[in-house]
């Protein structure tokens, strides 16, 4: 477009200059102007890759597919890049974890280490404006990435015309076309049919984020990922935090016996956990929230509270999005439907991250990410989804990797465990973060690693290294013959995997 209109530019210079008359310049002018606007109207802008939301599996897709020389668009529908993940999501909940966490230490623990700071105050109003800073700081970080990359960025909602043809409704209205278009729209809160979110009182996640007073008693409903982190902000700057989870144990994605240490945790800064009980009603009485829920046994519980945090998972997002436009399937939970390449039943049409199958994750997403531009690439990318950490970033942090004891003895595998207690080492001792374990399960036959789960300081950077292990399909000696530096909580690690291959733990 830019050569045409260069092209135009320099004809009229040649012409004016020329001997003909002035209304035939004009009309010559007039003419050239109309089939210019026609043009621009009618041929679009073509990429190699066209990637639909800027989230952690988009951006990432857009950078891997820039840098194999590919032409890339990215189009998000908020001024701000990064989606959920570092608008709403990851980024500012460990902000305001971190912060939390100051000051919990400052409030509970600094007059054991001899530090006398008198009596510290929570400023919940500059904590959040500290978490937006950092939330701005890193999204200005990947609108530097795209720049540098030479992608080009759209913002407004995009919507399919037809297979190969996104619409932008945004400040001016575009179209372009992509020879393959990647859904990367990620998802939304879910909410029960009876609960009206007001977001004020009955908030989600994101409204959590941004509270400007510290509530006195929030409600939690849902005693997943997002439940224990948000509730453990709130409970260490004084408010009361009930739990309220359906299941009979709080974040059911781990081993039972993570669970329980958690809530054991959690209960020392105030947590109260109301387990195996349903919610049935939600309502909000002026400045108070009343809950009605019904427990195992039957009976009626009633809790009342000034907020109440809606946190019962996360639904895939496509709204608006037209996907029937471009003939692309959606199961009966909202997910793009994918195959083993990510490809949808259009094959030049992937999809990503929390739009499709399985855990959502930003590390899962950016790894489709890669996987999908190199696929466009002409290579043969894998992913071991088995092999993709969890991690929920309370104090203790709890993390794990591979599967589970209890998955491993549904699925009759023979194994054995090697754990090791997280107060048994001196570092933990060193730093009072006594609380914790770590689990290593094995093959009984061959030793392999097939599962780790721990819950203890720092367990999100420490279950790195068993990844890598695990990576490598290392045996639990294998982990046990590796040094660890004196005094870490990583010889947990060293220590579990001694204990699992014939209780050679040397510290317990
Ligand atoms: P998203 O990040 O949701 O991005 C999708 C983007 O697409 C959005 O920006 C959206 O505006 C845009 N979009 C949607 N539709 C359109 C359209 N039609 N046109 C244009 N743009 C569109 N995960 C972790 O791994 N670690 C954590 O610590 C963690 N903490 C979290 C804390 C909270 C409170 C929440 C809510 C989530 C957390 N997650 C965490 C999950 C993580 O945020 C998601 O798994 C991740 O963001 C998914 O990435 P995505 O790229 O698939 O989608
Ligand atoms: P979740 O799936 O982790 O937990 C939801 C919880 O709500 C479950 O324990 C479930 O049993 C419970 N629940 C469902 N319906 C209920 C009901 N009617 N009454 C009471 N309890 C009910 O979902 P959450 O916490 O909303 O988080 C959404 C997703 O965001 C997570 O799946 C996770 O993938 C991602 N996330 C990841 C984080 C991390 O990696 N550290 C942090 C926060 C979110």
């Amino acid at each position: 477009m830019k050569l045409i209109r260069l092209v135009f530019f320099v004809g009229t210079c040649l012409l004016l200059r020329s001997n003909l008359s002035k209304k035939f310049l004009y009309s010559f002018g007039l003419s050239c102007t109309f089939a210019i606007l026609i043009f621009q109207f009618t041929v679009m802008t073509e990429y190699d890759v066209v990637v639909i939301g800027s989230g952690p599996g988009g951006y990432v897709c857009a950078i891997r597919a820039a840098q194999l020389g590919k032409k890339v668009a990215l189009i998000e529908k908020y001024n701000s890049l990064g989606g959920t993940c570092l608008n709403v999501g990851c980024i500012p909940s460990k902000a305001l974890l971190d912060s939390s966490h100051h000051f919990h230490s400052a409030v509970h623990e600094f007059a054991d280490h001899g530090i006398n700071v008198g009596d510290p105050k929570a400023d919940l109003k500059k904590m959040i404006e500290r978490k937006r800073k950092v939330v701005n700081q890193t999204v200005d970080g990947i609108k530097f990435l795209m720049g540098k990359n030479k992608i080009d960025v759209y913002h407004g909602l995009g919507s399919f015309e037809d297979a190969h043809t996104v619409k932008i409704a945004g400040e001016k209205e575009e179209r372009i076309k992509g020879k393959n278009i990647v859904i990367a729209t990620g998802s939304k809160p879910s909410n029960l049919p009876f609960i009206s979110l007001d977001k004020e009182r009955v908030i989600t996640s994101t409204e959590a984020l941004e509270l400007q007073e510290i509530p006195k008693h929030m409600i939690v409903i849902g005693g997943g990922v997002i439940g224990v982190e948000l509730g453990s902000v709130y409970a260490r700057l004084g408010s009361k935090v009930s739990v309220v989870e359906y299941l009979d144990r709080i974040i059911p994605a781990f081993d039972k016996e993570m669970s329980k240490e958690l809530m054991r945790s959690l209960k020392k800064i105030g947590v109260e956990f109301h387990l195996s009980t349903k919610v049935t009603a939600v309502e909000r009485d002026g400045d108070i929230v009343k809950i009605t829920a019904e427990d195992k046994k039957g009976e009626s519980v009633n809790i009342e509270g000034d907020i109440c945090l809606v946190s019962i998972g996360r639904r895939p997002y496509t709204d608006g999005l037209n996907l029937e436009a471009a003939g692309v399937k959606a199961n009966e939970r909202g997910q793009v439907e994918v195959n083993d390449h990510l490809q949808t039943n259009q094959s030049h049409i992937y999809a990503i991250g929390d739009v499709v199958r399985g855990t959502m994750l930003a590390h899962k997403a950016e790894e489709e990410g890669v996987m999908v531009a190199e696929i466009i690439d002409g290579q043969k990318p894998h992913i071991d989804y088995n092999l993709i950490p969890n991690v929920v970033y309370t104090w203790p942090e709890v993390a794990s990797v591979g599967k589970g004891e209890e998955a491993l003895r549904e699925a009759g595998r023979e194994i054995k465990i090697g754990s090791f207690p997280m107060r048994a080492l001196g570092r933990s001792r060193a730093s009072g973060d006594i609380d914790g374990v770590v689990k290593i399960m094995a093959d009984a036959k061959t030793d392999e690693i097939l599962g780790v789960q721990m819950i203890g300081a720092r367990a999100a950077d420490m279950i790195a290294e068993t990844v890598v292990a695990m990576e490598f399909r290392a045996s639990a000696e294998d982990l046990s013959r590796m040094s660890h530096a004196h005094p870490t909580y990583t010889e947990a690690v060293k220590e579990a995997a001694l204990a699992a291959t014939g209780n050679r733990a040397l510290h317990m």
